[in-house]
This record gives structure tokens, sequence and C-alpha cells, in this order.
């Protein structure tokens, strides 16, 4: 207990340094913000608890602040054992009375201990990064918790994969927003932001030098295309693997070269998968790598690299630096994996920079509210992100950010929706 609320963090001293990044990170997020100010009028989730299982990071700090200042009654826990900055953990509880469950490097026990504890919140709303929320409520005995939900929200492409695939088999049993499928989410945070922050995330643990280095970018959707456009911008020769035929197309005339893992990996100097998938890196290609070959994960799951794999073909292992541990093959090479195959950006680094996550995260806070509000309405199935909100998002941005763009003559709308011209 910190703070008279339900809590599990590191340490609640950490509180002040951790408000003064959530303070900074605010700045960056004029969208969030003017949503805040109008939820605060408003509170349009007044009466509702939400539940976020989300990376806790000044910017989801920010979020929690905003839905809370809607009215909302927020619990959160970490999306990821290696992404909650202590320090942010630390003034949510303290500063904003927000329950907070999460340590950095928390086990597994500990992780899904944290997930029980904001469920135990008896949420109406679940607001997810990566499905376990839901999962964990699908799963429960307890028939309470089904019976106080009417939505959720889920912010990544495996999230959203995983709840597809429980809609398609009949088995979610309340609705969804797929905040990830959003045209100003996925366009922008997953390019921009994995783009950006993957690579700051491997310069932190590494202190490598891109420039000169071959790099192989595994998955060219919209995370992969946002690093191998960054890396080649560092001076890196990228190299792109693929196994759909038009991604792999676009990869090849972006100018990346494009290949099979079988013989990326042996040229590697790093590799960073960005796949959705599994073992996108697996044993055979860990036994043909060159010596001192950087290995990264920045996909969901830790399970787009063979880590078994590279475990059963090394004879030791050490930490050499913080997030960097040496696998010592019997032949006398070495292989750095890092994060523990985790999210590199967020293991490393501190995320996604917060002008990417303001666009994120707005859609999150008006998903929630376009729950509130339509729950009578919305069926057990997983939803796009409402047109509307989504075009908001985007004038919103380009508002704050001082753009001005034009809009359509009466002319020029007339023809572009009449059949009846050009001949
Ligand atoms: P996406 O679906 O747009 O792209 C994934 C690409 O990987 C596809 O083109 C697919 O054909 C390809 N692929 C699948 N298996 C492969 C394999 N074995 N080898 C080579 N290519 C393969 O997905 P998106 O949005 O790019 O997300 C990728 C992953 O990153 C997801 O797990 C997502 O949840 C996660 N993500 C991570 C973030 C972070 O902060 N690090 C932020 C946003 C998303």
């Amino acid at each position: 207990m910190e703070n008279n609320i339900p809590a599990d963090i590191k340490d609640i001293n950490l509180a002040s340094e951790g408000k003064k990044r959530i303070e900074w990170a605010a700045r960056e997020m004029p969208v969030l913000s003017q949503i805040q100010s109008r939820f605060a009028k408003e509170k349009p989730l007044k009466g509702v608890t939400i539940a976020g299982c989300l990376h806790v990071t000044t910017e989801t700090a920010n979020l929690a602040i905003t839905l809370r200042d809607g009215g909302a009654n927020v619990l959160l826990c970490a999306s990821n054992p290696l992404s909650t900055q202590d320090d942010v953990a630390a003034s949510l509880v303290a500063d904003y009375g927000i329950s907070t469950f999460a340590i950095k490097g928390e086990n597994n026990d500990q992780y899904y201990d944290h997930i029980n504890a904001v469920l135990d919140g008896k949420p109406n709303i679940t607001m997810d990064d990566g499905a376990d929320l839901v999962t964990a409520v699908l799963t429960s005995e307890n028939p309470d918790l089904l019976s106080n939900i009417f939505g959720g929200c889920e912010e990544t492409t495996t999230g959203v994969i995983r709840l597809k695939s429980l809609a398609n088999e009949g088995r979610l049993k309340y609705p969804i927003i797929a905040v990830n499928d959003a045209d100003t989410k996925h366009f922008f945070d997953n390019r921009y932001g994995t783009g950006q922050s993957t690579l700051d995330g491997i310069t932190r643990a590494t202190n490598m030098l891109w420039a000169g280095k071959t790099v192989v970018v595994a998955g060219y959707g919209w995370c992969g295309r946002g690093v191998a456009s960054r890396a080649t911008g560092m001076g890196s020769q990228v190299i792109v693997t693929e196994v759909d035929p038009i991604r792999a197309l676009e990869a090849a005339m972006d100018g990346h070269r494009v290949m099979p893992m079988e013989h990326a990996s042996k040229i590697a100097d790093v590799i960073i998968t960005l796949t959705g998938g599994l073992k996108a890196v697996d044993r055979s290609h860990f036994e043909v790598m060159k010596d001192g070959a950087v290995i990264a994960n920045s996909g969901h799951f830790n399970v787009e690299l063979d880590i078994d794999g590279l475990e059963e073909i090394s004879n030791g292992k050490k930490e050499v630096r913080q997030y960097v541990e040496e696998y010592q093959l019997d032949d006398g090479r070495k292989i750095y994996l890092l994060g523990e195959g985790r999210l590199i950006n967020l293991a490393a680094a501190e995320g996604h920079p917060s002008a990417v996550m303001d666009m994120s995260f707005a859609n999150q806070a008006l998903s929630s509210e376009y729950l509130a509000k339509n729950k009578a309405d919305l069926k057990n199935e997983v939803y796009s992100v409402p047109h509307e909100i989504d075009a908001e998002v985007g004038r919103l941005k380009l508002e704050a950010m001082g753009i001005k763009i034009d809009a359509l003559t009466k002319e020029q709308d007339h023809y572009l929706n009449s059949w009846n011209f050009g001949t």
C-alpha cells in the first residue's frame, strides 16, 4: 500500500524524478492535452473503471491522467516485464493517485500477479497492449469479472491479431476497439516511433556506430520499414527478410537488399526482428552468424528469436554490459543478444518518443469515451477506430504542429465525385 491506494512498485521515493519526466513528456503531447482539458470539464468516463495493461512509461502516465481527469478510476499494470519506468510508476501512485502494479524486471509470477491485481479492481473497460488482460479475463474462473466489462481497446498489431483470432472462433466475450489499426496510430507510431526508438535502444545498449554496418531487418511491416529507413539514414547497409511477396517487393523498391534469413544471417553485423511472429531467427541462423553479431528484437513478444536454440549451441554466456549478453559458441565465435530478446526500444531505451504516442493515446482516450457512450449498441467483435476519431486526431495533430493544408474548392470536389468528366 502506497499513498493509501493499492499498488506494487519498486520505490515510492523515485516519484519526484518520475513526475518531472511525466511533465516533460506532456509538452510533446498537445492532442492528448486538449482531450484532457475537455475530459476534465465533461467527465465522459464518470463512474467507469479502466484497467490498463500497457508499457508503464511517461506517455502512458499522461494517458492514465487524462482518463482519470475524465472521471475514470484507473488501474495500471505492465504489458512487458522489462518496459516499466520505475520512477513513473512511483509518481503515478504518489502524485496522481493512480493504482499501479509494475516493477521493471518483474518475474513471470509477479507479471501475472499484477495483471490479476488490476482485474481485482473490477474494470468496465480493459486497455491492452498485446491482449494479455483480455486473455486473463476470458480464462478466469470468476464470472463476475466478465459481467462488469463492457468493452476494451487494443494498442498493438500482435494484440489485434490475437483478438481477431478469438473473435473468429466466437470466443471474444466483449467488444474491442483495435486502436492499432487507426491510420493515426500505425502509420506513425509503428513506423516513426518504432523506427527511431529501436535504433535508440540498440545504441544505448551497445554504443555502436551504425555507419558502415550491415543491418538485417526481419519483417517489412509498419515497424520494419521505419527501422530500415532510419538505419539507412545512419549509413547502414540494410538487408530485409520477408515472407510476403508484396512487402518484399516494396523493400526492394525502397532500395534495400532482400534475401532469405539463411543468407542474411551469414553477413549481418546486426539483426533486428519485427515480424510479430515466431522464430524469424532460429537455431540454424545462429549457427552461421559472424563472430560478434548483435541480435535484437523489437516485435511484441520475445519469441521472434529462438533463444532456446541459441542456448543449445552455446557453451556459456555472460552479461558484458547492461542489456547485452555474450553467448560463447563451441568454435569460439561470440554472439551478443540484447535485452533478453524483449522489445529492445522499451527494455534499453524509453520506448517511443512522446510526440508520436500523442496520437496513439489520443485514439485510446477517445475510443474509451466511444465505448462508454455506445456500449449498448456494440457486439462482441473487433471494431476499427471510428473514422471521425481517426480524422479528428490527425486534424488536431496538424494544428498543434502549426501546419495548414488546402481544402477542395466546390468545383474540385464536384469533379472528384462525378463520373462524367474527362471524356
Ligand atoms: P505488420 O503486420 O505490419 O508487419 C509484420 C511483417 O513481418 C509482415 O510484413 C510479415 O509478412 C512479416 N513476417 C512475418 N513473419 C516473418 C518471418 N518469419 N520472416 C520475415 N518476415 C516475416 O506488423 P507491425 O505493425 O510492423 O508490427 C510488428 C511487430 O511489432 C508486432 O509484434 C507489433 O505488435 C510490434 N510492435 C512493436 C512496437 C515497439 O514498440 N517495439 C510498436 C508497435 C508494434
